[in-house]
């Protein structure tokens, strides 16, 4: 079982060559234009939709690493791969580089008000009120309530037969980021408003994950409010979710910390509280966007983990012996995370010209930062498809080289959960059980609204459990 990865013959860490970036106030001046991708703007969209990886992964080797798309619907995107643009996107003063999310698929489904979708001081208020719920000592309390879901969780796998682990990991994280919202230890009980919304979301995710709902989602781009498919399904989960709002209107607050109690005794600056919608909006943004990137997160590691059995060896070994268990649980998921990040691409609006490079962006462009694109350079990664956790043994990964949750005053407001989450289940995986791949190839990339995720699910065989 004691396999160590072989010693590296090179460094497995190395540096991007510098590339001037920023802010130009005197205008872009002599600076070349983004070379663009020449195909039509629908099947540019179409691709970037469905196939964005192999799309922009053949546009940075044609074009180079910043380049032009022409896209429907929307002002013709500059896609970026170098870490000083990155950099300078992150520390960009808010107004100079506000962000896209507001403008993306997710817009029809958590409205345009939420602390993901607003931007400006409105964004500001609503990040500085949610933010004390995600800091470490928070999420230190949830840590024994992930371990028991876990154990309870791997207890009921099937032995030899093969499963698909996203799933299975979405059960766990949905009761974490359910009892951190609502403040409920464990599941909610049946006959709760909390337990139908649970169900709904469940059911919801599943039926995303059908071919027919990547056709609602491309009718979607670009929307306010959700059509098509979109619609029903939106109006099941509006209902569940207000339930769950007036239930709790009605309850007596006092003494309670849960994020929606304090949600719902929050003012604004002319002392008002929130409305049932801005309250929903705000729900459903923590719930989505907490719990489905987390799994397929943990979900792409085991992917990877069983196809690579150096890294998975060092992982057992580690956490079975006790013996740098924190420092190799903690490579392997940043090595996962930098090899699948599960939101591929994030985006800026410049609101000034803009430097990249040697490249000149007009004020008013969107910037899109391609994180797969960037996590995936040979200069910052050499040999960056290979799965090689020992990179990030004694390594912390570089701020602009490492961004699978983003940067700046967006960066995500649940990497610290994230972080604790994906810790402890993926230490408990690998203590009880020993997976293999339901089939030896690699898993295909699908991709859905914002996130990449294996197209399986992550398939594996349990072929062993052991006791907790
Ligand atoms: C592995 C899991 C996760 C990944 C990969 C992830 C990734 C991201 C990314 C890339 C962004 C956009 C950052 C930017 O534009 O710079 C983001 C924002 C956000 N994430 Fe996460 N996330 C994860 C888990 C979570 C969890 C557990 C929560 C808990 C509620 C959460 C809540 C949010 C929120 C509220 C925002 C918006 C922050 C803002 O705009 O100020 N995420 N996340």
């Amino acid at each position: 079982m004691s396999t160590v990865a072989a010693a590296p013959t090179r460094p497995l860490i190395g540096e991007a060559p510098p590339s001037e970036a920023g802010p130009r106030p005197d205008g872009i001046g002599d600076l070349r234009p983004v070379p663009e991708i020449g195909l039509p703007p629908a099947l540019q969209t179409l691709r970037f939709s469905v196939r964005q990886l192999e799309f922009v992964s053949r546009a940075r080797r044609e074009l180079g690493e910043v380049f032009r798309m022409r896209a429907m619907d929307s002002d013709h995107p500059v896609v970026t791969t170098h870490p000083d643009h990155v950099r300078s996107l992150f520390t960009a003063k808010p107004e100079q580089a506000p962000s896209l999310t507001g403008e993306s698929p997710l817009r029809p489904i958590v409205g345009p008000n939420s602390v993901l979708t607003a931007t400006g001081p409105r964004h500001m208020r609503q990040r500085k009120l949610l933010l004390p719920a995600f800091h470490g000592e928070a999420v230190q309390r949830y840590v024994a309530m992930i371990a028991d879901a876990t154990e309870r969780e791997i207890d009921k796998w099937p032995v030899g037969e093969p499963f698909a682990l996203a799933p299975r990991m979405q059960a766990i994280t949905l009761d974490v980021i359910m009892a951190g919202i609502f403040g409920i230890e464990g599941r909610p009980l049946p006959g709760t408003p909390e337990h139908r919304l649970r169900q709904v979301i469940r059911r919801l995710v599943w039926l995303s994950m059908q071919p027919v709902s990547q056709l609602a989602e491309l009718l979607n781009i670009g929307q306010d409010e959700p059509r098509g498919l979109l619609r029903p399904a939106m109006a099941m989960l509006d209902r569940a979710t207000y339930a769950v709002i007036a239930a709790r209107r009605a309850a007596d607050l006092e003494g309670r910390n849960d994020i929606l109690s304090m949600l719902l005794q929050a003012r604004d600056e002319d002392g008002e509280p929130l409305t049932d919608r801005e309250l929903r909006d705000e729900l459903l943004t923590l719930v989505l966007a907490g719990h489905e990137t987390t799994a397929n997160s943990l979900a792409w590691a085991f992917e990877r983990l069983v196809r690579t059995p150096a890294a998975y060896d060092l992982l057992r070994d580690a956490v079975r012996s006790d013996e740098r268990r924190e420092e190799v649980v903690e490579a392997t998921i940043h090595e996962a995370m930098r090899n699948r990040p599960v939101i591929p691409v994030i985006g800026r609006r410049v609101t000034v010209p803009w430097q990249l490079g040697e490249f000149g962006v007009d004020a008013g462009l969107p910037v899109l930062i391609s994180i797969a694109l960037l996590h995936h350079r040979e200069d910052l990664y050499p040999d960056p498809f290979a799965f090689r956790p020992e990179r990030f043994l004694g390594h912390k990964p570089g701020t602009y080289e490492w961004i699978p949750f983003g940067g700046g005053i967006r960066r995500c407001l649940g990497a610290t959960l994230a972080m604790a989450e994906q810790r402890v289940v993926l230490e408990a995986v690998a203590r009880r059980t020993d997976l293999a791949a339901a089939d030896p190839a690699p898993e295909r990339v699908l991709h859905r609204n914002v996130t990449m995720i294996p197209a399986l699910g992550a398939r594996v065989v349990l072929r062993e459990r052991r006791a907790s």
